[in-house]
């Protein structure tokens, strides 16, 4: 037996027909892979295309806001219902995608490795850099309209202004003779727990006088009647108490967005209110068989 003789007979096998076989049978199989393969890609692309129209119907009603689109998948959204209360799983839900309705509260603390970018605006606060041309808007419609001077008192605050603030108000119940768990449940009425607070978003500003009395003033009247027209909220209405967890402060206001705002003040929702209706609303377009699944 000469070498091209042994090249023959180990390429080809001992027997010719039953390899030509089996090499028939491997690329058929390779092309059913391909196939299923390619029919599970395709699938995949629907759903998510699907799901980012939902999406961009609700969460950009602007058009201007570029959205990520890759953290969150249907099956991720997280709800909770605690005592009639529902909260969201801003990391993973569709409403985290929209910054300017970021749900920042008691049960859903601000997102692990936020960042947002900062800048003065009037009162020599710092506030959302996206929001400030709309912050500045609103004090300056005010004075124009009826000779008011918003004056901001507080807008970011950092994590550290956030613990001090807490911490004092916490110290200061205990001082006069309540019990730890008094004194917590006093101060959660007003100042939110570091970490919680949308201040620390740099979406929030307090107005003028930290007092219920802020109510009778012209500036709160112009608020309650225009902020919506500038994307500013009162965020923490007398009647929503039970759903915020917060006492009503007439001197919070809250960006949303115009559009938001707008939806908000004509369907009278706060923002939890307004989160878990947008979510309902993907979902149920998103999905219609999924229409019982909803809490209401
Ligand atoms: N005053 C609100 C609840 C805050 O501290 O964020």
């Amino acid at each position: 037996m000469d070498m091209s003789d042994h090249i023959n007979r180990t390429s080809l096998g001992a027997n010719p027909a039953a390899n030509i076989k089996r090499h028939m049978l491997i690329r058929v199989f390779a092309v059913i892979l391909i196939f299923i393969f390619g029919i599970f890609q395709m699938g995949a692309k629907h759903s998510s295309c699907q799901y980012s129209n939902v999406n961009n119907d609700y969460f950009n009603p602007d058009k201007n806001v570029s959205l990520r689109q890759d953290d969150s998948k249907q099956g991720k959204i997280s709800t909770e219902i605690k005592k009639g209360f529902i909260g969201f799983n801003n990391t993973k839900g569709v409403v985290a995608r929209d910054w300017r309705i970021l749900l920042v509260n008691r049960d859903n603390p601000i997102p692990k490795g936020f960042s947002v970018e900062l800048a003065k605006v009037q009162g020599n606060v710092r506030f959302d850099a996206r929001a400030a041309e709309h912050f500045n808007s609103l004090l300056k419609a005010c004075r124009e309209e009826i000779g008011y001077s918003l004056q901001p008192r507080t807008a970011f605050r950092s994590n550290g202004l956030q613990k001090t603030l807490y911490d004092n108000k916490l110290k200061s119940h205990m001082n006069r003779g309540k019990s730890r768990n008094e004194a917590e449940r006093l101060t959660n009425n007003y100042i939110a727990l570091p970490g919680t607070s949308e201040h620390e978003i740099g979406l929030a500003v307090d107005f003028n006088v930290l007092k219920q009395e802020f109510e009778e003033t012209e500036g709160f009247k112009w608020l309650d009647a225009n902020a919506h027209k500038y994307g500013f909220i009162l965020r923490y209405p007398k009647d929503k108490e039970s759903i915020t967890k917060v006492k009503y402060e007439p001197w919070h206001f809250r960006y949303v967005g115009r559009t938001h705002a707008e939806t908000m003040k004509g369907k009278n929702l706060c923002l939890e209110e307004y989160v878990h209706y947008l979510w309902k609303k993907s979902r149920v377009n998103s999905n219609s068989d999924q229409k019982q699944v909803l809490p209401e």
